[in-house]
């Protein structure tokens, strides 16, 4: 098999990135190692940003997305039994972001790959990379008992954080930047109504919680909870229980609660790895970095990498521009480390620490009444929330 850019992953990166790629001539193959049914089931985030609202009208997936999607012109934060609305669209002149969720984006690219006749093979096993430095890299893998060979231009790691694409890469070629947190987010779906419009932030002694949407029928909460804690232990009645306190009362007096559609518990990571690329590989997404999702910034962020990748790529085939090859990495990791450092921001100021009321308590207490206290402070959660300036190549 022959094709200009081979994919590796079919989650938010590699469909979109693939997408806007067909939709310019430049020829594409996607492998993905689960079915399209397993990539459908994960439930994953669901706030996306302007830019990446736009680069999804870009590829032409747009049409579900207004009908369905719920733009939101603010965020609350909650904390000492009090909420403080911070108004996205006032501070940041007229931006705002738009919930819908990660799966319904993921099934809209889906489907419009199939109506494109894009190749996607699923269930491809063993995607290995190689000769990444030579100017005739290929990906082999497996598939129904046969090794097949792709060869390609480049290729685009967009395997997640558990891919094989960051692994290809030679130790000592790339260097990676990591913070674990010692805690989780226990995260419940249900078809309840939201218990808000907007979508509520809460610091309590408890824990950090907040409270989200998939659509005005649908919620999603979350809790954080420790590490080593089972979603077993937690039945739906415990769970909203739980949220019940850590919520202001008002909120936790409107609350519906009902059976849940799902429940899982996600790990807290902060991870980049510099440079994102190696020869023709280039790596997108959660392949090079996490956030911890207290500010809605992992998928927001594969869109950036992928709108980066995406008009690299168009001016190597349609300009000849090879000479910004070298500079996908740096331009990516402009913003990628911006988000980085809000996530990591917003995690460190709402969650529970330490069980004493230590000084670490009294700076988070301090930095929440400061920031909602002050237009500088609520500006700068308005910008980072809705999304910095995707950065240019040239
Ligand atoms: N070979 C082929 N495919 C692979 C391999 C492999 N060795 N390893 C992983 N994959 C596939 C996974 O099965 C998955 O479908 O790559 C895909 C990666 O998708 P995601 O993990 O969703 O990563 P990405 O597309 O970068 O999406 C952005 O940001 O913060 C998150 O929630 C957000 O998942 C979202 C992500
Ligand atoms: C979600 O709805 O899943 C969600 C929303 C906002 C976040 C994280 C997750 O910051």
């Amino acid at each position: 098999m022959k094709t200009q850019v081979a994919i590796i992953g079919a989650g938010p990166s590699g469909l979109l990135l693939g997408q806007l790629l067909s939709r310019q001539g430049i020829d594409n193959v996607i492998l993905e190692r689960k079915s399209g049914e397993y990539v459908l089931s994960r439930i994953r985030a669901g706030v996306l940003e302007q830019g990446m609202v736009d680069l999804l009208r870009e590829a032409g997936v747009d049409e579900r997305m207004d009908a369905e999607g719920l733009p939101h012109e603010g965020v609350e934060l909650a904390f000492d039994n009090r909420r403080v609305r911070i108004d996205l669209a006032a501070l940041t002149g007229g931006k705002r972001v738009m919930v819908y969720g990660q799966t319904e984006v993921t099934r809209d690219l889906m489907a419009a790959r199939e109506a494109s006749g894009g190749t996607t093979i699923y269930e491809a096993g063993d995607v290995q990379p190689r000769d990444l430095e030579s100017d005739r890299p290929y990906v082999t893998f497996e598939k129904d008992g046969e090794t097949v060979r792709l060869d390609c231009d480049y290729v685009a790691g967009c395997d997640g954080y558990h891919g094989v694409s960051r692994r290809s890469i030679p130790e000592g070629r790339i260097k990676a930047f990591e913070r674990v947190y010692p805690f989780g987010w226990l995260g419940l779906l249900s078809d309840t109504p939201p218990v808000a419009d907007e979508l509520i932030y809460a610091r309590h002694e408890r824990g950090f919680a907040l409270c989200s949407m998939r659509s005005e029928t649908r919620s999603r909460y979350y809790l954080q909870v420790p590490l080593d804690e089972k979603v077993e232990d937690w039945s739906d009645e415990r769970f909203w229980e739980e949220l019940k306190r850590r919520v202001p009362d008002e909120v936790a007096e409107a609350l519906v609660t009902g059976p849940s559609l799902e429940k899982s518990i996600a790990p807290l990571r902060s991870f980049v790895v510099e440079p994102m690329q190696h020869g023709r590989l280039f790596l997108v997404g959660d392949a090079a970095h996490i956030v911890p999702p207290t500010g809605a910034k992992g998928l927001n962020l594969a869109a950036s990498d992928v709108n980066t990748l995406y008009r690299l790529l168009v001016k190597v085939y349609q300009e000849g521009r090879t000479d910004l090859i070298p500079r996908y990495s740096e331009t990516c990791l402009k913003r990628i480390w911006k988000a980085e450092r809000f996530s990591w921001w917003m995690t460190s100021m709402l969650h529970k620490f330490s069980e004493e009321e230590d000084f670490g308590t009294r700076m988070q207490q301090a930095e929440l009444d400061y920031v909602t206290g002050s237009e500088a402070g609520l500006t700068t959660i308005a910008e980072n929330y809705v999304g910095l300036p995707y950065e240019s190549l040239e």
